[in-house]
């Protein structure tokens, strides 16, 4: 049993069915959970941003955060983001430092890690590619290519030489990180592989599947080996425990369990949930594994006995990443917010959840008449989540949306626009504006790193741009600062 493989068109189908539904449903709730934000038909915006600033938090990034690593000796952290971006983190002092940030991404960043022994990280995403970089000055120092989806882990192995991505191209593909060379194509799985994992000699990789299986293969010639499990429920994460002949794994169904490498027997059971886990992270020292589900709740276990010792509830939104602070005394939970919230093990922090903003910016909802008030709404939902209107010019995945109309295409400075989208000859106008949302940027722009969408309904397209006029002309201090209210950015 596995999920159906999404179309290229369903960027925001993906984020929809990682959110169970809270972006698409206009009265959203949380089925059968703690949380039902009441719908008021009133746009509900986002102001609660205190806990933003709460120490320890990992901010700076523009959009939702898919992934965390952290090397605990090193005290340094990598995030990755629906804003295209992966970012390096200097965890050495009180309070997390920006230490670098890698923009050439061409998708979502879904997975990032370290490679032991060097001074390179690795990122991977919705652009299908894994992406190897200097962590000191931020280059890219090679781009692996040849998955045909997007890319959703990368495991590495403890000597640094070869890395492996699971792809919803029903591969998993090995890279070898010393000579720069592709390596051996995993394959034989029927769904998408949503995780890998390494063994503790590096001499065997892991894979795990939609299709319920974790297979097993030889890393130097890609052989495969023998099926280690099998799950009636896809599954969606998988992790080796630290000098173990062991794995954990977290799956469609809830279950998050152990198992024994050479006997495929279930070790032990972490519990159990209504909802996907979707998150899984360990460490050594201390000796922990943490769960995070679909709901958003994290589940802090002991290595050994697994006796379950934490557990911490966010009710706003899933736990899609999960890391270990050094020395295992916190936990950083990414997810649906532009930040990681950085949540305290020992001493336990109090049981109230993270102080998010919410609903987010793209959590609206809406049954006005009015075409701007509907615009905003068509914007917040499909727009928001990589462009802002702030002429700060701080960017999301796309450039800011700022001073639209009348602009060249391609033109502003200090953001990292596709080859493809600098060599058009076009002037955003209403028109124009129209087009690109008519064809889908794919026809309109081809070759633009924005994803294929459309907005076929022309009553839409219309709320949409008279909406974008009317914050620009509130921006501009010129008229309507009514409608300019609650602006989702
Ligand atoms: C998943 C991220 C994403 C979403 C959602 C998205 N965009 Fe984009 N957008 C981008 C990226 C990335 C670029 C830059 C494309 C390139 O360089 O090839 C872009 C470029 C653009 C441009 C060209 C800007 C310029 O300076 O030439 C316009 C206009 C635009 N987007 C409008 C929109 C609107 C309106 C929406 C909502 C209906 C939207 N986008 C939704 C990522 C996104």
């Amino acid at each position: 049993m596995y999920w159906p493989i999404l179309g290229a068109a369903g960027w925001l189908g993906r984020l929809v069915l990682a959110l169970g539904c809270l972006i698409a449903t206009p009265a959203w709730t949380w089925a059968g959970d703690a949380v039902t934000p009441q719908s008021t038909g009133s746009i509900q915006t986002t102001s609660e941003t205190k806990n933003e600033t709460a120490q320890g938090n990992l901010i700076g990034h523009g959009g939702p955060v898919k992934s965390i690593a952290i090397d605990a000796e090193r005290r340094l952290g990598l995030t990755g983001s629906f804003d295209y971006a992966m970012m390096a983190w200097d965890l050495t002092g009180d309070l997390p430092k920006e230490a670098q940030r890698f923009d050439e991404n061409d998708g979502a960043v879904n997975a990032v890690a370290f490679v032991p022994r060097s001074r390179l990280a690795l990122s991977a995403g919705d652009d299908g590619a894994l992406s190897l970089w200097d962590l000191d000055d931020a280059r890219l120092v090679h781009r692996f290519k040849g998955h045909t989806a997007k890319v959703v882990d990368i495991a590495v192995s403890d000597d640094g030489t070869w890395a492996v991505t699971a792809s919803w191209d029903r591969s998993a593909r090995l890279w070898n990180l010393q000579d720069r060379k592709p390596g051996p194509v995993l394959a034989g799985h029927k769904g998408p592989v949503n995780a890998v994992a390494f063994s503790a000699d590096g001499a065997h990789a892991f894979t795990a599947s939609y299709d319920g299986a974790i297979r097993m293969f030889k890393a130097d010639t890609g052989d495969f080996v023998r099926p280690v499990f099998r799950h009636g429920w896809g599954i969606n994460a998988l992790k080796r425990l630290p000098n173990d002949a062991r794995l954990v794994f977290g799956a469609l169904n809830g279950t998050a369990a152990v198992i024994d490498i050479d006997s495929g027997d279930t070790v032990a059971e972490l519990g159990t949930s209504q909802r996907p886990i979707l998150a899984l992270a360990v460490t050594r020292q201390p000796g922990l594994v943490a769960v995070g589900g679909g709901d958003g709740r994290v589940r802090v276990f002991r290595l050994g006995d697994f006796e379950s010792i934490e557990e911490y509830q966010n009710p706003y939104g899933p736990a899609w990443g999960l890391a270990f602070a050094p020395g295992g005394t916190a936990l950083y939970i990414a997810g649906l917010d532009d930040f990681v919230a950085r949540w305290s093990i020992t001493p336990r922090d109090p049981f109230e959840p993270i102080d998010s903003p919410f609903p987010r910016r793209f959590q609206v909802s809406e049954d006005s008449d009015d075409p701007v008030d509907k615009g905003r709404v068509h914007y917040a939902r499909k727009c928001s989540v990589c462009h802002t209107l702030k002429q700060d010019g701080k960017n999301r995945a796309g450039p800011t949306l700022h001073g639209l109309f009348g602009r060249k295409i391609a033109s502003l400075p200090g953001y990292p626009y596709s080859e493809a989208l600098k060599k058009l000859d076009i002037v955003w106008t209403e028109e124009t504006v129209s087009r690109l949302f008519e064809l889908g940027p794919e026809n309109f722009t081809p070759g633009s790193k924005m994803p294929l969408q459309k907005m076929t309904d022309k009553s839409q397209r219309d709320a949409l741009i008279a909406y974008l006029k009317t914050t620009e002309a509130a921006q501009n201090g010129r008229t309507a600062p009514e409608h300019s209210k609650g602006a989702n950015e």
